[in-house]
């Protein structure tokens, strides 16, 4: 398959490209800094430079089209402000999203976070606009007309992968989840185009990554 990966430079989206190109994958990564052009490279994949706050959908329809599928990877990150959660974890997937229809790629997996689709309860004003925007983003991507799979992770380690998750519609309830098994959970999604147009929530659990989502189909 050929996939694209908005926010490639990411930690799970490091992760994510290396076992696609393990696995025979051709992965372009969109990185807005030159300076992680050779991290990428080392994952087998091949770095684009796009900064998705500044550009039009039209902009990528030429990296995208002949692609299987693109995977929203982007986030602010922490230390970002309100005004950057709104530009990018809800705009630039938009932007994808949008890019995507026009460059007639259907498949499209998004990174949201637990705790979307609802109002925020607790936390600050940054954590309002967070899950705000996670909210709006998932909201876009749910009226298109695309074969979308929007990915909620519970708390994000950097633990080594267990390869077993429970991985349901929401609500699976809080927990931890490895970046190591959120790539593995979105590899495995890739290749299984019958779990298509639904809302999934993954932290770790006791099932194994195959059967959790064969379970799903
Ligand atoms: N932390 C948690 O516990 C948690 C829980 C659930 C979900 N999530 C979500 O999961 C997703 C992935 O998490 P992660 O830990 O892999 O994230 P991450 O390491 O923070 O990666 C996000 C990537 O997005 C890139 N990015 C930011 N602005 C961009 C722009 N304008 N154009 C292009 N790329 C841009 C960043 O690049 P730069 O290096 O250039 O900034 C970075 O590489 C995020 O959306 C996050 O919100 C997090």
């Amino acid at each position: 398959m050929n996939i694209v990966i908005a926010g490639g430079h990411g930690q799970i989206a490091l992760r994510l490209a290396r076992l696609l190109s393990a696995r025979g994958d051709a992965v372009l990564s969109l990185i807005r800094n030159p300076e992680q052009v050779d991290d990428v490279r080392e994952t087998g994949a091949g770095p684009v430079i796009a900064d998705l706050e500044y550009l039009a959908p039209d902009d990528l329809v030429d990296q995208l089209t002949g692609a299987d599928a693109v995977v929203f990877a982007a986030g602010a990150g922490p230390g970002s402000g309100a005004e950057r959660k709104d530009t990018v974890d809800r705009g630039a997937s938009a932007l994808m999203a949008d890019a995507a229809e026009r460059a007639g790629v259907r498949r499209f997996v998004q990174i949201s976070s637990m705790g979307a689709g609802r109002p925020p309860s607790g936390g600050d004003e940054t954590w309002a606009a967070y899950i705000n925007a996670k909210t709006a983003a998932e909201d876009d991507l749910r009226a298109r007309g695309l074969d979308w799979v929007i990915l909620r992770p519970g708390r994000l380690t950097d633990d080594p992968g267990t390869g077993r998750v429970t991985l349901a519609e929401p609500e699976v309830g809080r927990g931890d989840v490895t970046r190591d098994d959120v790539a593995a959970v979105i590899a495995a999604l890739l290749s299984e185009p019958k779990v298509n147009r639904t809302t999934l929530e993954v932290v770790n659990g006791d099932v194994p990554i195959d059967e959790a989502i064969a379970n799903l189909t």
